[in-house]
Formats: structure tokens, C-alpha cells, sequence
């Protein structure tokens, strides 16, 4: 097979079908439709073989940030692969690994100043977990190897990522996993219990009072560290209550436990700030990211960690026995080092602030609907709940999720012009996340086409 540039729209088909396998898709899907092909991108839109265009509502995968076509980081990646393509980590650096390495330190909240690099999110979890896991041998505390997680959270797909994964849904076909995966409940603050349920405060002092009775449960000595998303994607952006994440932080404090704050969607931008524990004010022990680090342009993921965590690998012959052959590839920091600078020049963090009141109020304006239960999130990360009733909050049953979801809305929303998430891991919602350059215009396409088709979705149930 030739250049992909050559192949007709006919040819890119037979082939996607033949040859090509889809990551978490049911492939008989394809059977009777086409593969969509995306071929190009500009700005905050995509368009496919066919010359049709799409707002990209989900910047690809939440990674996107400043927007597809960016020439500056295309010849950034050109002239580090002409320099220096690759050089592993592994006992050696290279100037982009370690400029963007200091870049990062600076960036991180408090003594956030060592960098771990990886290729992706998985990677990153899977790395916090190991460093907790042997940090805590190191210092003699050989029992603590247990992980909390909440409720319905992605943290990844390898076998440790999944361990600390809440999706039970996607759990099943590759079981015995890692053992020492412990949950407690997310921050759906629209499904509080009732006991909690008239006041947000009070709903996360119970929520972050969960994780400490679970470390109490399975015993201290055994936990090693608590994996929590600043805003929750699955389930559909459950962002934390007020003060949730300082009596996190201090009932972590209490048990020697680790706080990995996962921002693999949360960090650079998404939420306005560099990093999501940035905005919410607590400090982390360890920050995973990847994703947005370098717009999606070179793939790279990444752990940034304390310096009370490093400093028992800094002695004698204690070595972190871990590695990846691409982390930090060269192509890939100079990509992100350049991305941060787009962040800078274009005032992306500055846009994020100034939009998100409005990109909001205009997905508010979709609750006249029946469908829509809830809209929530921050920055511009949004998850709307769709509901069967909005007074009684009823969601819909497997069988409705399924006619409704994938039989319909994602299809829809899709042949509209509006790339976006119609997920059902949890209960269903449309998932929203477009690179951070979008402005009022984007958000009304948006708010325009979620309208219509969702009003056509509820004359179907
Ligand atoms: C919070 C979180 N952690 C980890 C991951 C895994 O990242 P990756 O798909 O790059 O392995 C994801 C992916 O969406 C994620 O959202």
C-alpha cells in the first residue's frame, strides 16, 4: 500500500475495514457504515475525506489544545528530528528532555520539581503507582501497596492503570488484575445521597470522609496512595465540592498516604491553569499528565514529583527499576516546549478565563430541554447529563442507553458537524472539551447543534 495521500475515499475504506482495528469500538459496527476518516485539521475544525467539516467538541481526545493546523509546532518536531530524532532516557539526556523538564518544575504547584517522563497517560498512572509501591519499600514501610480510586474514573488501560481504574464495565475481559484496587465514591453531586444532598459543603466533607474510612477499612499500613482526578471525566465532569480536596490532602497527610492528582485531561489549560490542582489550591505529591503536554502534535505523558519522593533515590544504589524506550522522546519535548510557548505567546490560559462564563451560560441554555438532567464541569470541560425525567432525575435503562447512545446520538451528533463524547459508562452524558482557542462563536455551533439534535433524540424515546 502506498502513500495514505494517494488512496481515493473507496481505497481508505476497504483498507480501514480490512486492516485496521479501532480502539474501544465495536468493530460490526463497520460493517454496514463507512470508518469516518479525518484526514486534516485547522484551528478548532477537522474535516474528513470528503472534504465535510467538523467543530471539533472534544479536541480529539481532550488533547488538542491549541487547536489542529499549528505550522510552529509541525517544524518544531521537523527540526528536533533533523538534530537529534532519538536518544533514550535511560542513563542519558537531551536538551529538549531536560529544558522542558525545568519548564515543568517551574510550572508545577510547590516542590513539584522532578520530572518522570513517559509516551502516555496510562503510562503516567502506571508509573505513580509503581514509584509509590517502591518509595514506600525503600523507606521501610513494605506493606503499603494499595491504591484508592473513586467511582467510575479512567485512569487508563494497562493492567495497573486499570486496577486503579472505577469502570467496572471495562474491567472483566482481562481479569485477575493487580491486586490492591480500592473504591470510594466520585463527586456526583447531582446523585448525592439524600443525607447530604442540600448542601454541596456538606456533600464534600462526607465524600472526602469516604477516602478515609476506606484507608481505615483496609488498614493504613497497606494503602500507598489516592489517585484523584481534579475535575472527574467519566460520569461526566464531576467537579470537586468546596474544601474536598484540602480535607483529601490533610487526611492523606494523617496516614502517610500519597496524593496523585491524574491530569491527564486536567492539566495545560483545560481548566484554565497550567495544572488542575493549581485551580482547586492543594498540592499534590505526584501530577500525572500527557495528553494536552504537547497539543497532540508528538505523543508524550509524564509524572512530576516532590522532592521528598525523589530523595531516597538519590543515594548508594537505590535506582527506580522503570523505564520506557520512547519517554521523553526528543521529538516529542521539543514539541511540547514549543507548545508551551504557543501557551504564552497566544495567551491561551488567559482565553480559558476569560470564556468560560460564557462557554458555560450557553450550555446552560440547553436545560429547557427534557432531556438534559444537568450541565457541569469548569474551564471548558463540560458533561451534560441526559435524563429520562429531570424531576425525578430517572436515567435511562441499558436498553434505552443503548438505542439512544450509540444507536443514535453519537451518530447524529457526527453527521451535524460536532465531534463531541455520548458516553454511558456511568449514566449518559455528552462529553465536551474543545481546544482551548475556541471563543463564543464555537460555543453557539455548539449549543446550536446539541439543540437540535438532542430535541430530535427525545421525540425517539
Ligand atoms: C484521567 C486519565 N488518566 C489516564 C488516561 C490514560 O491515558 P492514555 O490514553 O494516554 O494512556 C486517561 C485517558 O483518557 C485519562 O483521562
Amino acid at each position: 500500500m502506498g502513500d495514505t495521500v494517494t488512496l481515493s475515499s473507496q481505497e481508505l475504506q476497504d483498507a480501514a475495514k480490512q486492516h485496521l482495528w479501532l480502539h474501544f469500538t465495536r468493530m460490526s459496527t463497520y460493517n454496514k457504515g463507512d470508518v469516518p476518516v479525518i484526514v486534516r485539521g485547522s484551528g478548532p475544525y477537522v474535516y474528513d475525506d470528503k472534504g465535510k467539516r467538523y467543530l471539533d467538541g472534544l479536541a480529539g481526545l481532550f488533547v488538542s489544545m491549541v487547536g489542529h493546523g499549528r505550522t510552529e509546532l509541525a517544524e518544531a518536531a521537523s527540526k528536533q528530528a533533523s538534530e537529534l530524532a532519538y536518544f533514550p532516557l535511560w542513563s542519558y539526556a537531551h536538551p529538549a528532555a531536560v529544558q522542558l523538564a525545568a519548564k515543568l518544575a517551574e510550572l508545577a504547584p510547590g516542590d513539584l520539581n522532578r520530572v518522570f517522563f513517559t509516551t502516555s497517560g496510562s503510562e503516567a498512572v502506571e508509573s505513580a503507582w509503581k514509584l509509590a509501591k517502591a518509595y514506600f519499600k525503600l523507606k521501610g514501610e513494605w506493606s503499603r501497596y494499595k491504591v484508592i480510586s473513586r467511582e467510575w474514573a479512567y485512569h487508563g488501560t494497562s493492567m495497573g492503570a486499570l486496577a486503579v481504574t472505577g469502570l467496572s464495565s471495562i474491567k472483566p475481559d482481562f481479569e485477575p488484575l493487580p491486586p490492591g484496587g480500592v473504591r470510594v465514591p466520585n463527586t456526583n453531586f447531582y446523585r448525592a445521597p439524600s443525607f447530604v444532598a442540600s448542601s454541596e459543603e456538606e456533600f464534600g466533607v462526607w465524600a472526602a470522609d469516604e477516602i478515609e474510612r476506606a484507608i481505615l477499612r483496609e488498614d493504613p499500613s497497606s494503602v500507598a496512595a489516592v489517585f484523584l482526578e481534579p475535575v472527574q471525566n467519566s460520569g461526566g465532569c464531576f467537579t470537586p465540592p468546596p474544601g474536598y480536596f484540602q480535607r483529601v490532602r490533610s487526611i492523606c497527610d494523617k496516614y502517610g498516604v500519597l496524593l496523585v492528582s491524574d491530569e491527564v485531561i486536567c492539566a495545560f489549560g483545560r481548566l484554565g491553569y497550567y495544572f488542575g490542582s493549581e485551580r482547586y489550591g492543594y498540592q499534590p505529591d505526584i501530577i500525572t499528565f500527557a495528553k494536552g503536554a504537547t497539543s497532540g502534535y508528538s505523543p508524550l505523558g509524564g509524572m512530576i514529583v516532590r522532592d521528598e519522593l525523589m530523595e531516597p533515590f538519590l543515594t548508594g544504589n537505590a535506582t527506580f527499576l522503570h523505564g520506557i524506550t520512547f519517554a521523553g522522546h526528543p521529538v516529542s519535548a521539543a514539541v511540547a516546549l514549543a507548545n508551551l510557548n504557543v501557551f504564552e505567546h497566544d495567551n491561551i490560559l488567559g482565553n480559558v478565563r476569560a470564556n468560560e462564563a460564557g462557554f458555560r451560560a450557553t450550555l446552560d441554555k440547553l436545560r429547557d430541554l427534557p432531556i438534559v438532567g444537568d450541565v457541569r464541569g469548569a474551564g471548558y470541560f463540560y458533561g451534560i447529563e441526559l435524563v429520562k425525567d429531570k424531576n425525578t432525575k430517572e436515567t435511562f435503562d441499558d436498553d434505552e442507553s443503548e438505542r439512544l447512545l450509540r444507536g443514535f446520538l453519537s451518530g447524529a451528533l457526527f453527521d451535524a458537524g460536532l465531534i463531541c463524547r455520548a458516553d454511558d459508562r456511568g449514566d449518559p452524558v455528552i462529553q465536551l472539551a474543545p481546544p482551548l482557542i475556541c471563543t463564543q462563536e464555537h460555543f453557539d455551533e455548539m449549543e446550536q447543534i446539541l439543540r437540535s439534535v438532542l430535541t430530535e433524540a427525545w421525540s425517539k424515546i
